[in-house]
Formats: structure tokens, C-alpha cells, sequence
């Protein structure tokens, strides 16, 4: 198949998937792949969920798209449930992680306006994060690779340290509406953010009136053990930012905040055609229910250490395996060569891996990954750096 007509921005594998069947993904010559990747942590119910096929099924047959000119039954649903399991009091729909972000950055600017002062606009963000390619969202985004062809970006934005308080409060002024962060930093080489930097920003946030909005797009729903990261770290942000594993796969994006800030936007503020689509929203509110009531959270629990033991293993076989980390199934390995070496070899032999910043090999399979799948991958990938260490 010609691939001619797609624009030039990611580098492809020379691959095309056909068909997905629990935990494994299938291409067009019906060679088999193990799924580490999970769609980069979104397809969470793996492929053959049958709940989520007949949801998005039943709702294409009722009404595709509503426009929020009008309520939709799925939506409000949805809200619901996500503010029921939550600290938050309402929701915002839209597509996509960066869209989110947007929507945050706007809800928390809006908030200082009209409660703080004209000058209080300055978002504080993290080196090393990611939070998306639109301008706002690539305006947080503390890599100078995903910014330097771009700038000048958005005003009035700083970058502190990862998990270094001390960074972060020489940058909080009068000015500052809003800091930002990943509770687990993915695209960096996830890493996750310790629980008394944590706190200590709750902190900051409160004695300054400043929103508080972490970007759970990547360790949202479900991937690290409960429903939000912020919950396995006991410490609730004001906003949150949520996209990619909430619908299963089928586009959304979502930001839930306290009614505090929530009630700065009124109608004309923000708006999205397609955000809380009917059948966006009728996926969304199987992958919830699945997560809260099903075994996925338990699975995840037992698959995350079933995962850290094997990546110790190798840990201890392979000296340029220099670090097992992460939360959940979100998980990296940190080694000493370049990952996409360890990712291309993989694919060859059919295990879907990928990178993260520079030094790291992700793991964000399926949360309904099994042991005999995860034995089948890391065989694999024992093969792939037993191989590379010959070389
Ligand atoms: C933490 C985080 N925020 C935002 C985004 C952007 O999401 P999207 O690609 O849906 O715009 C990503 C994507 O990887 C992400 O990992």
C-alpha cells in the first residue's frame, strides 16, 4: 500500500496494521505483533472488547455527533461519572490531549482575570515535559526540540525543575495563574514525580491562589492503578487534563476542574464542535465502567510488578540496563545505548516497544495485558538484547 499522500511527521514503521485481537496487533500479511505500546497508552481495553464495540456500535446507530448547541445523554453521563470518582465538579469535552491543555490554560487564565489581576497570566511548567503540539500546549512543552522551530511561542511562560521545589517557588510571583505538570512524565523518559514535590506545589498553589493542573493524558485512567495518578499520590490538582486511554481508543479529550475555577468560563469563553460527540462519550463511559467495576485495576496492580520483575531480570543480565522505572503500566527502562536500536530490533520480531526522551524504552501495554503475553514479549526481547550485547 502507498503511503505517498501522508504528510512527512512521524518516522513510520514500514508497517500496516490491519486487525487487532486482544493484546496483539495483526498487519496486512497477518504477521503477529505483541502490543507493549497500546496505541502509545490509549488503547487501554486492548482489541476485542465487546462492551466497547457494541457501545460505539449501538451509538452509531442512534445519533454519530449532537451539537452542544443541545445536551446528549452519553455526555452528560460521562461527566457525571468522572466527577462522581473524582475531587473535580464539572467537565469540558474536546479531542485530544493538547486540546485539553488548551482548555486549561484558558479556564485558569480566564480565573486569574477575572478574580486575580489583568497581569496575572504566567504559567509555570517543567523542564523535560510534554503536553502537546498545539501553541499553548507546545508553549509547556520544556524541550527545546519540540519548541525551537516554532518560537516564538506563547508569552509569560517558565520552566522550573522536575521535582525541585526550590526551582519552582524562585519563579512563582503575583503573576503566576497556573503551574502545570505531568504527576508521571512520559515523553520524558517517565519519570515520576515525588510525593512530597507533590504536596509541597498543593501548597504553593493554595497559599497563592494559583490553579494547580496536572496532565494525566499519558497516566490517566486506570494505568496506574487507579482510576487518576493523582489518586495513588493522595494530592487532588484544581484542573486536570485527560485524553487518549478515556474513550479506548475512539478521539476525546477532556478537562475536569473544581467548581472554584470551573465557573470562570461562561458560555462563548471556550467551545468545541466535536467535544463530548455521542459516540466518543458512549466509549468513554464503557472504559470507565470497566475500570471501576471490573478486575482491570487489580490486573494492573499484578501486571506491574509481574512487568518490574521481568525488566529486572534483564536488569541484572544486561549491564547497559542502567534503571526499571515508573508507576502501573506505565513503566520505563533506562539503558545505556540508544532505545531505538532495542525498539527497531523488537518490531523485527514482532514486539511493539517505544522510546521515551532520550535514554529510555517505555512500556504502556494494554491494562488487560496477561502473563502469557507479557512472557511472550519479554522472550523477545531477551532475544533482541541478547543480540545487541554480541554485537
Ligand atoms: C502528557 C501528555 N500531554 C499531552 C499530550 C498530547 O496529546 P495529543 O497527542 O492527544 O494531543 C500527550 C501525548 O503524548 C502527553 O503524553
Amino acid at each position: 500500500m502507498k503511503n505517498n499522500c501522508l504528510m512527512n511527521t512521524y518516522s513510520r514503521f514500514d508497517v500496516v496494521f490491519d486487525h487487532g485481537e486482544n493484546c496483539y496487533l495483526y498487519d496486512t500479511n497477518n504477521k503477529k505483533y505483541i502490543d507493549f505500546v497500546g496505541g502509545i497508552a490509549v488503547n487501554s481495553l486492548g482489541y476485542s472488547s465487546d462492551k466497547l464495540k457494541k457501545a460505539i456500535a449501538n451509538q452509531a446507530d442512534k445519533m454519530l455527533h449532537c451539537s452542544n448547541l443541545y445536551y446528549n445523554e452519553p455526555q452528560i453521563e460521562l461527566a457525571q461519572k468522572l466527577c462522581d470518582n473524582s475531587c473535580f465538579d464539572k467537565a469540558f469535552f474536546c479531542n485530544s490531549g493538547a486540546e485539553a491543555n488548551e482548555a486549561a490554560l484558558k479556564l485558569a487564565k480566564i480565573y486569574a482575570k477575572k478574580n486575580k489581576s489583568k497581569d496575572c497570566f504566567e504559567i509555570i511548567a517543567f523542564k523535560n515535559s510534554f503536553h502537546g503540539r498545539t501553541t499553548g500546549a507546545l508553549s509547556l512543552t520544556g524541550q527545546d526540540k519540540y519548541q525551537k522551530n516554532f518560537t516564538p511561542l506563547m508569552d509569560g511562560v517558565k520552566f522550573a525543575t522536575y521535582n525541585d521545589i526550590d526551582s519552582l517557588k524562585n519563579l512563582v510571583s503575583k503573576n503566576t495563574c497556573a503551574i502545570v505538570l505531568e504527576p508521571i512524565q512520559g515523553e520524558g523518559g517517565i519519570i515520576p514525580a515525588d510525593i512530597e514535590f507533590l504536596k509541597e506545589v498543593r501548597n504553593i498553589c493554595d497559599k497563592n491562589d494559583i490553579a494547580l493542573i496536572f496532565d494525566e493524558v499519558q497516566c490517566g485512567i486506570g494505568r496506574c492503578g487507579k482510576l487518576f495518578t493523582h489518586q495513588v499520590y493522595g494530592v487532588n490538582p484544581d484542573i486536570i487534563v485527560l485524553a487518549k486511554a478515556l474513550a479506548g481508543g475512539v478521539p476525546i479529550g477532556a478537562m475536569l476542574a473544581v467548581e472554584k475555577f470551573a465557573l470562570a468560563f461562561e458560555p462563548g469563553d471556550h467551545a468545541s464542535t466535536f467535544g463530548g460527540n455521542p459516540l466518543a462519550c458512549a466509549a468513554a463511559n464503557v472504559v470507565i465502567d470497566e475500570i471501576l467495576n471490573s478486575d482491570i485495576l487489580e490486573n494492573v496492580k499484578n501486571m506491574s510488578a509481574y512487568f518490574v520483575e521481568k525488566m529486572n531480570a534483564l536488569k541484572n543480565k544486561y549491564n547497559f540496563i542502567k534503571d526499571v522505572r515508573g508507576l502501573g503500566l506505565m513503566l520505563g527502562m533506562e539503558v545505556g545505548i540508544l532505545p531505538k536500536d532495542i525498539v527497531s530490533l523488537a518490531y523485527k520480531e514482532g514486539l511493539l516497544l517505544l522510546s521515551a526522551g532520550a535514554n529510555v524504552v517505555r512500556f504502556v501495554p494494554p491494562l488487560v495485558i496477561d502473563k502469557v503475553t507479557t512472557d511472550e514479549g519479554f522472550k523477545i526481547l531477551d532475544k533482541v538484547l541478547e543480540n545487541i550485547k554480541g554485537e
